[in-house]
């Protein structure tokens, strides 16, 4: 989507590490009507399937499902990240690796909310190892739900997450792909896509 792969060339920070941030636009700010935009995108990407939940997990993803959701006039439902097990048997519950954080997540959704009637978008701001989706595919899976696809704002497309998820049959429509980005002179490179 060519109007947020201008706003990360523009407002986006490379840092070492093959970490971007987004926080003016993105991750601590969050400019509402670009999200709109991009809810806009996934709705034309999305057309025809029978999607009646979005489905993300705190914090930053919930600020663009919110406005997903908001679009496809959809609930939507975050996954609970807690440092703690917790053993509730109303809650489908799985774990999640951090490679950026370093960290195991237990990670818990509520029965109530995830059911075999849900036909689920997934919506995450960053797409890297894919830990974080393997877990929300997981808990999905747990409830009998059924995954319709999963939409990404920014992929980082040197990580594995994006063909793991790919390799699944799941279609995965990330809004901008990052091939390569360089924290000395800054420059990024997204990968071709058909565009809008
Ligand atoms: P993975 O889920 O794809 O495996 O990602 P990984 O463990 O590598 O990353 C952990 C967290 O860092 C995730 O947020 C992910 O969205 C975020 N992240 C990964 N790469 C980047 C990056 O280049 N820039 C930014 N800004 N974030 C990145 P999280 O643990 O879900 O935390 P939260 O911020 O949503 O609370
Ligand atoms: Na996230
Ligand atoms: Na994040």
């Amino acid at each position: 989507m060519k109007m947020l792969e201008d706003r990360i060339r523009k407002d986006g920070i490379v840092r070492e590490g093959n970490v971007l941030k987004v926080d003016s636009f993105i991750n601590h700010q969050m400019d509402i009507p670009l999200f709109r935009e991009m809810a806009k995108e996934w709705k034309r990407l999305f057309d025809g399937k029978p999607i009646n939940k979005v489905l993300t997990i705190e914090a930053s993803g919930i600020g663009i499902a919110a406005v997903v959701a908001s679009e496809f006039n959809v609930p939507v439902v975050f996954a609970k990240k807690s440092m703690s097990i917790n053993l509730d048997y109303d809650n489908y519950e799985t774990k999640i690796q951090s490679f950026t954080h370093k960290k195991i997540y237990n990670v818990i959704v509520s029965k109530k909310f995830l059911t075999p009637e849900d036909h689920v978008l997934i919506i995450d701001d960053f797409l890297a190892n894919g830990c974080a989706l393997l877990g929300l595919l997981e808990l999905t899976e747990k409830a009998g739900a059924t995954v319709e696809g999963i939409g990404i704002a920014v992929e980082k497309g040197f990580q594995q997450g994006g063909d793991l998820i790919r390799s699944k049959g799941i279609q995965l429509e990330s809004l901008a792909i990052v091939e390569s980005m360089d924290s000395a002179t800054g420059e990024i490179v997204f990968r071709d896509q058909p565009q809008q």
